[in-house]
């Protein structure tokens, strides 16, 4: 339960919105407008702005539906974050109601609309089940995304299967953990924080569903670096390469550094770490520092100009994260899909393409490449990996896990009965590519 105020959560909801509309991303904007937050603050803060992203199509459309003209844009600022949290907390209307009320008395801009905000936040109260009915008969309302998107993904996936994807992104995400095996296992952390009444189920080798999310100040040993907040089809990067005491390994997107880490928790390697994006790249020394582990080289570049940085010597493996459109990891990152544009995606793969060809020649006779995107786009996926086989005789696509496809797209999933994989119950939506190089 958060101990911040739902009337300040909301406020700062506004806030964050306001700064969207400026053009600022998500993720930019929450940073901006929490930049004074204590922890808690800034979770609410996330939790309000995650949730509006979410429901913002459908928030907009009740809003025309309520209001015969269009409000000020502090007053429909307001009603557009407060409508999407009645959607997705319908239990909780009453608080909600009343304190977005008082809200907008406190506001000099919305003080005189607050009768009328009053008025529209009962009303949907009132004609709930009617108006969502309406409003999901439209297919992008429903799934909270851009038409050609939602094509895009039935292209891609098949109908149902995008169907059922686009739905979880509606949903609040799960909260995932990594076990840093050098201090716990999964298996050990669930039993000892059972005792403090969390609830938390090992999935996978190292993975941990959190069965409510919380702030990560408030997890048992995050500060001490016991466990990071990494998704559970992410972790399979370094369990698919399965490094080896001794190996020299570069790991070449590498910012914020959880795929990075996950390599050093698993084996004493060697392991350099490339980042273009100078503030990312630092997040990268603070989550190994936090975990206690130590890349021997963290440098901020462009891993494709290989002239500026390599000093000749052959990886026994490459990790290549690519830039991608992110296809796969909307629930975490809800604005993706309004961000991007259709033109995006073989610009990236255009990217892709030419790290794929700089770092191949630094990976050893006999060593491997991995190849991960957060996208289930095939441009960005499985025929991203053909045309590389295509050019390129001396490399070969090994099997990730027996039975398996050897390209490997992840749909988003949260199955927890699910007996019959290798794979983690719950999991974002990734493509997976091991190719191994031979004489
Ligand atoms: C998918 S994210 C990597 C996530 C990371 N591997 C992890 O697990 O925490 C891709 C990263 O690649 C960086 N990037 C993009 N192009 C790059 C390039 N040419 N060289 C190095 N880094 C690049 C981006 O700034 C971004 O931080």
């Amino acid at each position: 339960m958060s101990s911040v105020a739902l009337s300040r959560s909301i406020a700062l909801g506004i806030d964050v919105r306001t700064q969207m509309q400026a053009g600022a991303s998500l993720e930019k904007a929450l940073d901006i407008v929490c930049r004074g937050c204590n922890p808690e603050e800034k979770a609410a803060a996330q939790s309000v702005t995650y949730t509006a992203t979410r429901h913002c199509m459908a928030a907009e459309f009740l809003l025309r539906k309520l209001a015969s003209r269009s409000p000020s844009e502090p007053v429909k600022a307001l009603l557009l974050v407060v409508l999407s949290l009645l959607i997705e907390e319908p239990e909780k209307s009453y608080a909600i109601v009343n304190e977005a009320v008082c809200l907008a008395k406190s506001h000099k801009q919305t003080l005189s609309a607050s009768g009328f905000i009053n008025a529209c936040l009962r009303r949907f109260g009132r004609e709930r089940e009617t108006l969502l009915k309406l409003a999901y008969k439209d297919k992008a309302v429903r799934l909270n995304a851009p038409m050609w998107w939602i094509n895009k993904m039935s292209k891609t996936l098949g109908e149902q299967t995008a169907q059922t994807m686009l739905e979880l992104q509606r949903r609040r995400p799960p909260m995932i953990l990594r076990a840093n095996r050098r201090k716990t296992t999964n298996e050990q952390w669930c039993r000892e924080v059972a005792e403090q009444g969390i609830d938390a189920t090992p999935i996978g080798a190292d993975g941990i569903l959190l069965s409510s999310p919380m702030p990560v100040d408030r997890l048992p040993g995050f500060r001490s670096g016991i466990v990071s907040v990494q998704d559970a089809g992410a972790q399979l990067a370094a369990q698919i390469l399965a490094p080896k005491n001794g190996e020299r390994i570069l790991d070449a997107c590498a910012a914020p550094g959880g795929k990075t880490a996950h390599l050093l928790e698993l084996a004493d390697v060697e392991v350099t770490a490339l980042e273009k994006d100078p503030i990312r790249a630092k997040r990268i020394n603070d989550n190994l520092s936090r975990l206690g582990l130590n890349a021997q080289n963290v440098v901020t570049t462009d891993a494709g100009q290989t002239d500026a940085w390599w000093d000749g010597k052959p990886f026994d493996s490459v990790l290549l994260d690519a830039p991608c459109t992110a296809s796969g990891i909307v629930r975490r990152h809800p604005d993706i899909v309004f961000s991007r544009r259709p033109e995006d995606i073989n610009a990236l793969a255009l990217q892709q393409k030419n790290l794929l060809d700089a770092l191949w020649p630094l990976v050893k006779v006999g060593g491997k490449l991995l190849y991960v995107v957060c996208s289930v786009f095939e441009e960005e996926g499985s025929q991203q990996i053909k045309s590389f086989l295509d050019r390129h005789a001396d490399a070969e696509q090994l099997e990730i896990y027996p039975g398996l496809p050897a390209s490997l797209t992840l749909v988003p999933t949260e199955n927890m009965e699910r007996q019959d994989s290798p794979l983690p119950a719950v999991h974002d939506g990734f493509f997976y590519a091991l190719l191994v190089k031979h004489s």
